[in-house]
């Protein structure tokens, strides 16, 4: 059995046919060819597949495909505006918050859920908006500093 599944991701209005049992993540990366979430652990612990749903920072591959029908995803793809990064983006590359990359898109889907409703955090109330998102390489210092500068408006506003 497929059903077709009707949302908007990172502001296109798409339509395809799924399985029931495909989660989100799948859907993007398999069906959409968005692979910026990535697939870590695949069980909900790790962060690297959060995407934005209706704002809300979410796991995609613990998320039902069917539930997001009329709703609205956001991913690391929907940020930019053009050729220009967003400034969260700029943040972290300005302090060389990234190593391998693997964990980053899922960080700024989490940052980015996290401004829109806290624009001027602490480091404390920073770290702990990412501490849902494992990061192998860093020592996570580098993009919680980036989120906190990018709140104030160093890279451009939010
Ligand atoms: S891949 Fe989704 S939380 Fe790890
Ligand atoms: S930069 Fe490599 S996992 Fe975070």
């Amino acid at each position: 059995m497929s059903l077709i599944l009707k949302f908007t991701c990172n502001n296109n209005p798409v339509e395809v046919l799924i399985k029931p049992e495909m989660t989100l993540l799948e859907v993007l990366r398999d069906k959409l060819g968005v692979t910026s979430p990535k697939c870590g652990c695949n069980h909900g612990d790790c962060g690297a597949c959060t995407v934005l749903l209706d704002g809300v920072a979410v796991k995609s591959c613990i998320t039902l495909a069917a539930t997001v029908e009329g709703k609205t995803v956001l991913t690391a793809e929907g940020l930019a505006k053009g050729a220009e990064l967003h400034p969260l983006q700029k943040a972290f590359i300005e302090l060389g918050a990234p190593q391998c990359g693997f964990c980053t898109p899922g960080m700024l889907m989490a940052a980015k859920g996290f401004l829109d409703k806290n624009p001027n955090p602490t480091y404390e109330e920073a770290a702990e908006a990412l501490a849902g998102n494992l990061c192998r390489c860093t020592g996570y210092t580098k993009y919680i500093e980036a989120v906190v500068e990018a709140s104030k408006g160093t890279f451009g506003s939010l």
